[in-house]
């Protein structure tokens, strides 16, 4: 198997883990050789619900005996993503109520920009230093890595890059300018949270030349922060909401919400201003479905913060220079990149699974499923803690 992962399965990295699975359950993945491995990055914030849940594979199962794909998206009327889309609105303030859904996330902040455009009749895109919105050519747009763009030029033209938290650059969003797009904390950037009411600031200046304030929450979404919706703890309200990741419970889903009055000019003159064939496929959405009934019905969401203050007691140690984020986003920082290397690889060997950022390498991802238990947690702590004594 290992030999045809590397020559049949397009690579992204010269060195992937390259761990080979059998199965998965709770808290832990299981490998061939029936190793088992205590998840602390959750598929990179994905599996909110922690492996095969079972009110999730019930809700697949159900599902799968019903209806696969019967048509493409928004023909059609079908329960699983009717019912998705009115229990987010149902979670969201008013007039975020009408959900488009797509199949990932970069599709769905394709979808945002697109509908920014659409509703201002203006181009200009603003997105923030060191951000990351998806790989696909518009979301790539809104990278400022000159490197990692270069290889794909041109790309969307009309994006402008400010500081995040910086109020001074806000200026830069004008009567030009049809959206600017937001991390409500920045991922890739090494966790990287709004301060100084920065958000509630970004809304005031989108409010007053008519910009539209789109909020990409595809990784601090659907509980992980202590609320649902991340930007419920910075005291502002953007324009288009964009989820994925633990919204579907372990299967692929991107969404994007804004008001009718503003989703409604995507579907006239010219009507079918956004098409895809499996957004909203059934078995996705009730897997979704099920997902977001369990994380709004539990304890799960008010749990976070203390899981996250137990991962902080635990994770006290002379090489741990500071851990950012809030809820179960968080990033432990060592001094250097290479110490954060070493402990990442040595905790797979000792059967515990952590992973990198993109842009700060010397992060330690901790972003375990929203139903790890406190022991768990304990456990994944010490095993990182005696790595650190260890080297
Ligand atoms: C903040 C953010 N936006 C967008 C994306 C892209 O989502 P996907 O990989 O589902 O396309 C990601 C993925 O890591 C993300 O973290």
């Amino acid at each position: 198997m290992k030999t045809d992962f590397f020559k049949y399965q397009a690579q992204t990295t010269p060195h992937p883990l390259a761990m080979e699975i059998s199965h998965a359950k709770g808290s832990y993945i299981y490998d061939t050789n029936a190793k088992a491995y205590l998840d602390f990055v959750a598929g990179v914030s994905a599996c909110s619900l922690g492996h095969a849940h079972p009110k999730v594979i019930d809700a697949v199962k159900t599902q799968l005996d019903k209806y696969l794909h019967v048509m493409v998206y928004g023909e059609y009327i079908q329960a699983p993503a009717v019912e998705l889309s009115k229990l987010i609105a149902a979670h969201l303030p008013k007039p975020l109520e009408s959900t488009y859904l797509v199949n990932s996330g970069t599709e769905a902040v394709e979808g945002s920009l697109k509908l920014a455009r659409r509703y201002t009749q203006r181009s200009e895109i603003i997105a923030a230093k060191n951000a990351y919105h998806g790989n696909t050519l518009g979301s790539l747009s809104l990278m400022d890595y000159e490197e990692r763009k270069h290889p794909f030029l041109p790309l969307i033209p009309d994006i402008k890059h400010i500081e995040f938290n910086s109020e001074s650059d806000l200026i830069q969003i004008t009567e030009n300018t049809a959206a600017i797009i937001l991390e409500t904390i920045q991922g890739g950037a090494g966790f990287i949270e709004p301060t100084n009411n920065y958000l509630a600031k970004v809304q005031e200046r989108c409010n007053a030349v008519g910009a539209v304030f789109i909020l990409d929450e595809i990784q601090p979404g659907i509980g992980r922060t202590g609320k649902l919706f991340g930007f419920e703890n910075y005291n502002c309200q953007p324009d288009i909401v964009v989820t994925g990741k633990g919204l579907g419970g372990g299967l692929p889903i991107g969404a994007f919400t804004a008001s009718t009055e503003m989703m409604s000019t995507l579907s006239d003159n010219p009507k079918l201003g956004h098409i895809t064939t499996f957004g909203g496929n059934p078995v996705i959405a009730a897997a979704a479905l099920a997902t977001l009934k369990e994380i709004t019905a539990s304890n799960l969401i008010a749990e976070t913060l203390k899981k996250e203050a137990l991962i902080r007691k635990h994770l006290q140690h002379k090489h741990i220079k500071e851990i950012r984020g809030r809820g179960l986003m968080l990033a432990a920082l060592t001094e250097s990149a290479d110490l954060t290397s070493q402990v990442i690889l040595e905790a797979q060997n000792q059967g515990l699974i952590l992973f990198w950022l993109l842009f700060e390498p010397k992060a330690i991802r901790i972003t375990p499923p929203l139903t790890i238990s406190n022991d768990e947690i304990i456990e994944g702590c010490r095993i990182i803690t005696s790595i650190l004594d260890s080297i």
